[in-house]
């Protein structure tokens, strides 16, 4: 629980600007900021940032809101993480008390977790380096199987959970922590007969560090051919494992030009002991959005180099579309005498796994010789069935040269005629044109009748009376020195407003003004992610109007109550007129 006070001096000592400067490239515009949006993927910019009040909106996709509302989208967090986080970032140290006025979420104490995990770690490392044989064998197991350097081996903290049910937590519980805690960090398990012991045993620990530098989870490897051959940590309230990724935080001021995005953790320990320290790993799971969407703020490209069976290519190609999405250049890099790059490496050493880097397959290579894997070519049928592949391939790309040199490459793989190849990829391209037209056309009919608005589903029952509202909502929030006049002159009730968001915005501010909360510090919680772009929107609009605020606002709440009435008329009529048609089949 973190008093108003506390997060409107967050709020005034975090920048806007710079904070989302520091996610997004912002160039100037006027007065104004724009970039590229972080939340969808886009080629010209239209996610603006307004210094002036504190907000964000992009014309996009529709987010917006507040600095908070910018960091719970960005960084996955709910409301008082995201508070927290900017915080931290401001230097402004969060004195919890407990009035349950803001959140009223139990409290999990984190930084607990965090201590929790690092001295769990720390006891690991400690245990690979002691005279238990048991201890002796995994240390060699390191050392001697997969050949890591004690250097190594303390870069990455690895360690060595005992082969016992208690050791450990023994270990835990004299150090102050208790069962409660060492299972919701996924350090414990708890039987059915309500016994407690270790969830790592026997096991070599991968420690996995988030970018801060906190021990959020483990990850635990059997050392001979036992499965599951490894154990993670499931979700805690500090390790979510499809939004991190191993490594990235040796690998995060390495990586400006590329990341190397590998399956394994072994994959990426050995391209770091062998000095290429931009390589990452997911973390047991195929990768995710959010896993891409993170690697898009440490890089602009991403070299994907999975294992080379069937179903590591598999993956790479899922890892391939997932990373374009969020407008990574990818490349595919493979590894040819070797299940994976750990492997390579050993074998062929450094050097050529750098110059397998270099040689990285661009998207249309690879895609090229996957097709032409796929098929024989010698065969008539064959050849034209990879023909169409590749034509439908080169007619998604945007750029004319670009299509052009990849017509002209697969004229001479597959021996066809350049210009017929462009004939039929403009016949595609044509084709998804018009596609594409339709599609576009049915969603201006959807928007038009109202489907689409599912921040305000009101909105098209009465879009006059609707935008009217919009209007006066966004001047009462970008103008917070009109508020008094509106609301202690009670110029506006709830029911001027026609619909439910509007009635809940208003009365949002209407108690925000009550408690002299002129910052709105707690909207981005009382509000969802949507609301909050609406709102931002409402704003946008409004932004010119500082010179005559106040007219401009008193005229917009004339208009409002005017269309409320109108409405309100109409409605009366239409009861009118269907009385009247009942009461004449009555008679007739
Ligand atoms: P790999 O089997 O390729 O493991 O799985 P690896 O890291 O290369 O390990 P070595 O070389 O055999 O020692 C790739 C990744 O998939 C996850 C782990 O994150 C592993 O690093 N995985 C694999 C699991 O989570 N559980 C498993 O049982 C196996
Ligand atoms: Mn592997």
């Amino acid at each position: 629980m973190i008093s108003r006070e506390t997060i409107e001096e967050i709020l005034v000592r975090t920048d806007i600007q710079s904070l989302i400067g520091s996610y997004v490239s912002l160039k100037r515009a006027g007065s104004n900021l724009k970039g590229l949006c972080p939340f969808h993927s886009e080629k010209t910019p239209s996610f603006t940032v307004y210094p002036s009040s504190n907000s964000f909106y992009c014309f996009g996709c529709s987010a917006g809101g507040d600095q908070i509302s910018f960091i719970m989208k960005m960084e996955h967090l709910d409301y008082p993480d995201a508070v927290e986080f900017l915080a931290k970032r401001a230097g402004i140290t969060v004195e919890e008390h407990d009035s349950a006025q803001y959140t009223s979420r139990p409290k999990v104490d984190k930084k607990r977790l965090y201590e929790m995990n690092a001295t769990a770690a720390r006891y690991f490392h400690a245990q690979l380096f002691s005279d238990d044989p048991e201890a002796r064998e995994a240390l060699s197991y390191f050392t001697e199987k997969r050949k890591l350097s004690v250097a190594t081996i303390k870069h990455f903290g690895l360690g060595y959970a005992p082969n016992s049910f208690d050791k450990f937590s023994k270990f835990m519980l004299s150090r102050g922590y208790s069962y409660d805690e060492l299972v919701t960090g996924f350090l414990c398990g708890k039987s059915e007969s309500g016994r407690y012991f270790d969830a790592f045993r026997n096991r070599v620990m991968f420690p996995i560090i988030d970018v801060s530098g906190n021990v959020i989870a483990f990850g635990g490897r059997v050392m001979d051919d036992s499965k599951p051959k490894y154990k993670n940590s499931s979700d805690t309230p500090v390790f979510k494992k499809t939004r991190n990724l191993f490594a990235l935080n040796f690998a995060r001021t390495a990586c400006e030009e590329s990341l190397i995005l590998c399956e394994g953790y072994m994959d990426v320990i050995a391209l770091h002991s062998a000095g290429i320290t931009n390589a990452v790993a997911t973390l047991g799971t195929a990768i995710t959005a959010e896993q891409a969407r993170l690697m898009s703020r440490y890089t602009k490209s991403v070299i994907i180099s999975y294992d080379s069976d069937e179903a590591g290519q598999r993956a790479a190609a899922r890892a391939l579309r997932m990373l374009e999405e969020v407008g990574l250049t990818v490349s595919v890099l493979s590894v040819p005498g070797a299940k994976d790059p750990d492997e390579y490496i050993k074998t062929y050493g450094v050097n050529k796994f750098r110059e397998v880097i270099s040689g990285a397959k661009s998207k249309f290579e690879y895609n090229l010789s996957k097709v032409l894997g796929k098929y024989d070519i010698n065969l008539p049928q064959d050849k034209i069935n990879a023909l169409h592949e590749l034509e439908n391939i080169i007619s998604a790309v945007y750029s004319v040269a670009e299509r052009d040199v990849y017509i002209q490459t697969v004229s001479k793989r597959l021996s066809v005629d350049a210009s017929a190849i462009r004939a039929d990829v403009d016949r595609i391209i044509a084709r998804n044109a018009a596609a594409y037209k339709r599609g576009e056309a049915q969603q201006v009919r959807r928007d038009s009748v109202g489907y689409s608005d599912r921040v305000n589903p009101d909105f098209i029952k009465a879009p006059t009376v609707a935008r009217n509202e919009e209007n006066v909502l966004g001047l009462l929030l970008e103008f917070p020195e009109h508020r008094r006049s509106v609301f202690e002159g009670e110029l506006l009730t709830e029911d001027d407003f026609f619909t439910e968001l509007g009635k809940q915005l208003f009365l949002y501010l209407k108690s925000a003004y009550a408690s002299g909360d002129e910052h709105l510090v707690t909207m981005s919680e009382v509000f969802s992610d949507e609301q909050m772009g609406r709102a931002a929107r409402m704003r946008v609009g409004r932004m010119a109007l500082t010179a005559n605020g106040k007219e401009v606002l008193l005229d917009s709440i004339a208009r409002l109550k005017n269309s409320m009435e109108k409405k309100a008329a109409e409605s009366t009529d239409t009861i009118a007129a269907l009385d009247a048609l009942l009461q004449k089949k009555r008679n007739g």
